[in-house]
């Protein structure tokens, strides 16, 4: 697929647009790039429902590239230098971009630092808003190619954000999947009974972590066991793909947990070591791996790249699952934010 046709010849007009885009979670991780923006291994997620960015965009003609952009109101010139920075990314496609000011008006349903990725949400809001100009530009419909193309772009700007472009479950990267890509996600369908899956986000910590994604992707290329993380993580993908298929939850729990395991050894063990997990995260998941000992119960957690456990559990199991967080979990918490499967994004 081609980005810039049929977009590098046109030029510019003035329009306005709204996307709302959720967050996602990862059961397979993607961790670790080969090349610009395109992962070392397949990955898999679930778009979340609550937690979402709204981002309205007004594209105007102009002589120079010039963003302004405000958060909840708020001036933010060091998000508005990163889609700048995007945007000069694109320019050698599509050249126009240059003849564009843009004025952005963005805002989350979830607090910063809470371990919700704002990138993925924030970035595939943005892409959205983008993609939805280019399309305004040429007339073509919202159809399966102009969600691909939003993906895409998502991506450039943030890994995980291309997955937020669906609803439900979502792959991306190379895999024995038809379909698959490197260059943009593709929606997954699941086993019913695990097509309502609900997302418990444990707020351990709001600080904001001490090494970002990007560079943590970094270190993987000198990393002592990258080639053996690939490997594993191509095995889990293929893994969790027959586990939600068949419905198999126990196997698919055992993967999520694995995998978020599996995120935190390599942080641990890159070259310049570091740790996001902290004391309550650990004291969590041992009484989470209690309660499944002695209830049975389908209960699993999985980690973003930061100290806060996200939840994952079958809705039919709620009741039982969310008495033992509020009683038991929550005193290791500053919050709890209670998420689930989304729909997907939507324009507003
Ligand atoms: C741990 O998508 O934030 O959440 O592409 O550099 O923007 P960049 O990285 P980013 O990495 C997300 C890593 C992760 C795992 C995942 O979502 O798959």
């Amino acid at each position: 697929m081609s980005l810039t046709t049929p977009f590098e010849k046109l030029s510019p007009k003035d329009f306005e647009t709204c996307w709302r885009s959720p967050s996602n979670i990862a059961f397979v991780k993607y961790w670790g790039k080969k090349g610009h923006q395109i992962p070392a291994n397949p990955s898999l997620s679930m778009t979340l429902k609550e937690c979402f960015t709204e981002t309205k965009v007004a594209f105007k003609k102009s002589d120079a590239l010039s963003v302004e952009l405000f958060l909840e109101g708020n001036r933010e010139d060091r998000f508005a230098g990163k889609v700048k920075a995007y945007l000069e990314s694109l320019i050698t496609d599509i050249p126009w971009l240059n003849n564009l000011s843009l004025v952005i008006n963005t805002k989350n349903t979830f607090p910063h630092g809470t371990g919700i990725a704002s990138s993925a949400s924030g970035m595939s809001a943005f892409a959205l808003c983008l993609t939805d100009y280019l399309h305004s530009l040429t007339g073509e419909e919202q159809g399966d190619l102009f969600f691909k193309r939003a993906s895409h772009l998502s991506r450039l700007a943030s890994g995980s954000a291309c997955r937020s472009v669906y609803g439900g479950f979502t792959t991306w990267g190379e895999s024995d999947l038809p379909e698959s890509s490197d260059k943009y996600a593709t929606p997954f369908s699941v086993h019913p009974d695990l097509a309502h899956l609900k997302d418990s986000v444990l707020v351990i910590s709001g600080v904001e972590k001490t090494v970002s994604s990007r560079s943590g992707h970094g270190r993987m290329n000198e990393h002592a066991f990258a080639e053996a993380r690939f490997l594993q993580a191509k095995k889990d993908f293929n893994l969790m793909v027959s586990a939600l298929k068949s419905g198999d939850v126990e196997l698919m729990g055992n993967i999520l947990e694995n995998e978020a395991l599996s995120l935190h050894a390599m942080m641990m063990t890159s070259p310049e070591s570091y740790m996001l997990i902290r004391p309550n995260t650990l004291a969590a998941m041992e009484m989470i791996w209690a309660f499944r000992r002695e209830t049975g119960l389908p209960l699993y957690f999985t980690l973003d790249a930061g100290p806060n456990l996200h939840l994952i559990y079958p809705e039919v199991f709620q009741h039982k699952i969310k008495t033992f967080i509020s009683h038991e979990l929550s005193p290791l918490t500053q919050k709890i934010i209670e998420d689930e499967r989304g729909e997907g994004p939507v324009k507003c």
